[in-house]
């Protein structure tokens, strides 16, 4: 970017013209061996009356010395620039280690609120698999928009409403051999699975669950209080899983929530005549847009999955007036996000527009993968104690005398797990397996993190180094250079992933900035005797390691120093 200020300043001052506008005329070529960035004269050929080729040459003659740029070429009806290598790493570094650890940082958020819902887990159900890539995908968009300068706002829009809950009375009161508070969620799983199993051969059950959940409703005592158990007991559990995973939430308001905010909804969507009841379910008829009707409320007057979600939106943005209000949902729910938003416009809500479905594919293990003890259901837990496991044994083997082993392994076995959920675009589907995720030489969360303690590694043992002896001369060598643009490339990326809630923008990026330091760590001794070369390099793996951690932070990964 300053390449191109300051040539456009070169040019405007031999023209006359606006640098700003002649900024904005620079091309990049498409061969690199024509230089840098190009200038196409036939732009100047009105106002100067000669020819774009005699343009060229005239400027390549007059024009002096332009910080930043190597060289100039006059070649056809263009004037080519050629980057001062030197100067760009140069640059880059500077700019780097002012910034610090706020590299990547921007303010185009001014400080607007965006909502970023993402896990919005199932109460008395299993935190499983499934639910890994909204928490990640959405735990690091989450941290991005912060990075970006807006005030993000994480929502866990927790699944704590309907008949289930009834169901999971009447099993509780049935079979619970213990109060619920010591009881785990998976008993509480089973119970609901036998609920599932008896109620086959005796249809009253499910009766009795709609009574239950009608004393939910209603604010009995006990109903409630076991509810109330229910989810306390669920969130305690959850809550272990979200701390290694370094996830957090600045609200749990989930379906329960809207229940008083839904009656409001609903008398909107009938004055403004979007209702029809058919077979005594009232509903918003979307057959105009090819899709099927929005159920609000069913015959027997209960309300919706998507009654709530109108509520929550409207809510949203009625309390945080939100420019973005994303929803980090897998893409089986498209159509029910296709369908409200529907609904949301024609009450009107022009801001709907700013809402949007970040959908993601589907996650399956690869064979082998993991025993499920537990039916066909793999607990996020679990998978996260055998990851933590398998990083354990190899780091024992590639690092005995480390000190805090067992955190090292959780860090890098969790960003093993994450980083595999993180690293294609969002829409493709996953298959886990441990050899992709754990393979510390491949492109995995473990060998960024290893490639982050390399750098660390490097500068203690150097003791750190003195800025002021750098000696840029020594920035020219391939291996250098490229580094320098992996990590100049950095905070454009992290721009880019918001642009499309696209976390693996940043993974990207980042690992990109692991591969072009490894090569220059290979190529390039960073100790030498000359005291100025030695600094430079260290510099640059300080940059290196600002720039890698920080997109670690950013798709939730830990840095630990050493491994
Ligand atoms: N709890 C739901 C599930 O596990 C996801 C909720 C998605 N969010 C929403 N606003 N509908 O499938």
């Amino acid at each position: 970017m300053e390449n191109k200020l300051r040539i456009a300043a070169a040019i405007a001052a031999q023209t006359g013209l606006e640098a700003d506008q002649l900024k904005d005329w620079l091309e990049t070529p498409p061969d690199p061996a024509m230089g840098d960035y190009a200038f196409p004269c036939f732009r100047l050929a009105k106002t100067m009356r000669k020819a774009p080729p005699a343009i060229a040459a005239e400027l390549a003659g007059s024009i002096g010395h332009i910080d930043g740029i190597a060289s100039m070429e006059a070649k056809g009806g263009y004037l080519n620039f050629f980057a001062d290598k030197t100067a760009f790493v140069r640059d880059t570094l500077n700019k780097v280690l002012a910034q610090g650890d706020s590299y990547g940082n921007d303010n185009i958020g001014g400080g607007r609120n965006v909502c970023v819902e993402y896990s919005s887990i199932n109460i008395a159900k299993p935190f499983h698999i499934g639910h890994l890539p909204s928490t990640a995908i959405g735990n690091s968009l989450y941290r991005i928009y912060k990075a970006l300068g807006y005030n993000a706002i994480g929502i866990n829009h927790l699944g704590d409403w309907g008949t289930q809950f009834g169901k999971m009375i009447v099993a509780y009161k049935k079979w619970g051999d213990k109060p619920v508070p010591q009881c785990t969620v998976r008993e509480l799983v089973k119970l609901y699975v036998r609920f599932h199993e008896e109620a086959e051969a005796h249809p009253e059950m499910n009766d009795e669950a709609r009574a239950w959940f009608k004393k939910i409703e209603s604010g009995d005592n006990e109903a409630v209080t076991l509810w109330q158990q229910f989810k306390d007991l669920t969130l305690k559990e959850v809550g272990k899983v979200y701390d290694r995973l370094g996830v957090h939430f600045d609200s749990y308001a989930g379906e329960s929530f809207y229940e008083d905010k839904m009656g409001a909804v609903i008398d909107e969507l009938r004055e403004k005549g979007l209702l029809t009841v058919d077979k005594g379910a009232t509903l918003v008829d979307l057959s105009a847009y090819d899709m099927p009707p929005c159920i609000i409320l069913r015959s027997d007057g209960a309300t919706l999955y998507a009654t709530r979600d109108l509520a929550a939106a409207i809510y949203r943005k009625n309390t945080y007036d939100f420019v973005k209000s994303l929803y980090v949902v897998a893409y089986q729910q498209n159509l029910h996000f296709k369908q409200f938003f529907k609904v949301l416009e024609l009450m009107g809500n022009d801001w709907v527009k700013d809402c949007e479905h970040v959908n993601f594919g589907m996650v399956s293990m690869e064979e082998g993968t993991l025993s499920t003890r537990h039916g066909n259901v793999v607990y996020l837990e679990d998978v996260l104690n055998a990851a933590a496991e398998k990083t354990g044994k190899i780091i024992e083997d590639k690092s005995p005398d480390l000190p805090d082993k067992d955190d090292v392994a959780a860090a890098v076995g969790v960003g093993a797990v994450v980083w595999g959920m993180l690293y294609n675009s969002r829409i493709k589907d996953v298959t886990f397996s441990w050899n992709k995720v754990l393979n510390f030489d491949g492109e995995t969360g473990p060998y960024a993190q290893y490639t982050h303690a390399r750098c660390c590694s490097v500068l203690r043992k150097a003791g750190g180094y003195d800025a002021d002896r750098i000696d840029p001369s020594c920035f020219s060598d391939d291996a250098t250079v490229a580094l320098a643009k992996a990590i100049a490339a950095f905070p454009a990326a992290v721009r880019g992933a918001a642009d499309k809630n696209e976390p693996y923008l940043v993974a990207r990026a980042t690992m990109e900035v692991c591969t072009a330091f490894n090569r220059f760590y290979f190529c390039n001794h960073i100790m030498t005797d000359d005291a100025g070369v030695s600094a430079a390099r260290l510099a640059l793996t300080d940059a290196a390691r600002i720039t890698i951690k920080k997109g670690l932070y950013l798709v939730g990964l830990q840095a630990p120093e050493r491994m």
